[in-house]
């Protein structure tokens, strides 16, 4: 065990577990997601979700990982020999595979964006908008794949470096930065004309999209944001010392993720008001309405190219986790070389995602269960293997630990301990139980 690479101090951990949080899941996704589903009862609905359900089994894979200071699979292995547990690593482990094989093709759109800013050529042609430009980006086959293979290049480059020298580095720089651009860009977009029209759209609740659907999307975007269910931070934890306070960590990954989330939507909404947009644009609504706000900013062409270069470091500290996972669980035990493996499975995942990359130009004709390649491996990641996942990881940390190991492990008050408790063995398992089968019907 003294072999293995850890993190080298508390916050290089909770930056670490918060850089695979915060990503894309809040940037991207939350505003689009919230933006077609009624906006203000999907966002009370989203941190419902956090907070009852995704926390806490958030704090129980730290726990799992923790104590079993290995990756995913071995983890369990050794804590419950003899059983089919550390399937569930295995079936993390293709989740975040197929996770990243989406994911990449957005992380390639940032870089197609971030190309076009640094020549200054992120613009609409004339009589064109920021929604065709974008169309117009996407829909290029060759453009689509190149990008995404570069941004999976670079997190093969990050993860092959290990803990201390890429992930921990990488993570540090990046929140407190993220965090100011976003102030300066909320405060721009609240102060256009219209804007209040976006503010009531994330805070007065239209009851209306109050539906299981609403809440199946809601459940699924909180466990997309903190990346739970796939064992990622099972094996971040494995990482992390006897002494950290992990209920602590918890919360402060939550409650930055959705800071991080409300300001991402106070900046899209009240400028998609503001600025004549609908909020139902789908995958492409940031990607539309960030560009269109810079443009109302003094040196908005400099500042757009500042917030691309933050929004891909946001993106690779997400995407060096999934890619974590997968290679910790095939080095194993074994004395497998890091950089071979992480070559493999980064090429690997690449190839799988080709069809999600074509899925919006010369592919957009095929349909699975009427929906795009894309937003197949989507649904079936984040509505169903994250939700199920998750169901038997709080199985397992609330059952199968005894109460003296996991009261040692999460180290606090009795109140927070018997409130996680809970949550744990009753709430989450329940509540995930019937969203998931209203949802899904
Ligand atoms: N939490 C990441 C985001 O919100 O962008 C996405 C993610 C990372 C999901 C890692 C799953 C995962 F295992």
């Amino acid at each position: 065990m003294s072999s293995r690479d850890q993190f080298t101090t508390k916050i290089g951990f909770v930056l670490a577990a918060a850089g695979s949080a915060i990503g894309l899941g809040a940037i991207w996704k939350f505003p689009y997601m919230a933006g077609s589903n009624g906006g203000s009862v999907f966002i009370l609905l989203f941190i419902a979700c956090i907070f009852f359900i995704s926390l806490p089994v958030l704090i129980a894979e730290f726990m799992i990982g923790r104590r079993g200071q290995k990756d995913a699979v071995t983890s369990f292995k050794e804590q419950v020999p003899h059983t089919p547990w550390y399937m569930v690593g295995y079936m993390g482990m293709i989740m975040a595979a197929l996770i990243l094989s989406f994911y990449s093709v957005v992380g390639g759109w940032i870089l197609s964006y971030l190309g076009r800013a640094v020549r200054f050529a992120l613009k609409p042609a004339e009589g064109e908008t920021f929604a065709s430009l974008f169309t117009s980006i996407i829909q290029n086959p060759w453009e689509a794949v190149f990008v995404q293979g570069l941004f999976i290049l670079l997190t093969i480059v990050i993860v092959q470096a290990g803990i201390k020298g890429g992930i921990e580095k990488a993570s540090k720089f990046m929140m407190p930065a993220l965090f100011i651009f976003f102030i300066i860009l909320v405060v721009r977009s609240l102060t256009l004309d219209g804007a209040m029209e976006g503010v009531r759209f994330m805070f007065v609740p239209n009851w209306e999209f109050l539906t299981a659907k609403t809440f199946l999307l809601a459940l699924g975007q909180a466990f997309f944001t903190l990346s739970v269910g796939v064992s990622v931070m099972i094996t971040y934890a494995s990482y992390l010392g006897k002494n950290e306070n992990i209920g602590s960590a918890g919360i402060n990954v939550a409650i930055m993720n959705i800071l991080i989330s409300l300001l991402a939507g106070l900046v899209i909404f009240p400028a998609v008001f503001a600025l004549g947009y609908t909020p139902d644009q789908g995958p492409g609504l940031a990607f539309i309405i960030i560009p269109a706000v810079f443009e109302q900013l003094p040196m908005g062409g400099l500042f757009l190219i500042i917030f691309f270069i933050l929004l891909l470091f946001a993106t690779i500290t997400s995407s060096i986790s999934m890619l974590e996972i997968v290679v910790s669980i095939a080095i194993g035990d074994r004395k497998a070389s890091r950089v071979r493996i992480a070559w493999i499975g980064g090429l690997l995942i690449f190839i799988i995602g080709i069809p999600s990359a074509l899925s919006f130009g010369i592919w957009s004709h095929i349909s699975i269960f009427g929906k795009s390649i894309f937003d197949a491996v989507d649904f079936l990641t984040n509505n169903i293997g994250m939700p199920l996942g998750a169901l038997l990881i709080s199985i397992f940390a609330g059952y199968y630990y005894r109460i003296e190991i996991s009261k040692q492990e999460l180290n606090t008050t009795n109140v927070m301990y018997y409130t996680w408790l809970a949550l744990i063995r009753v709430v989450s398992p329940i509540a995930i139980l019937i969203i998931f089968i209203q949802g899904i019907k």
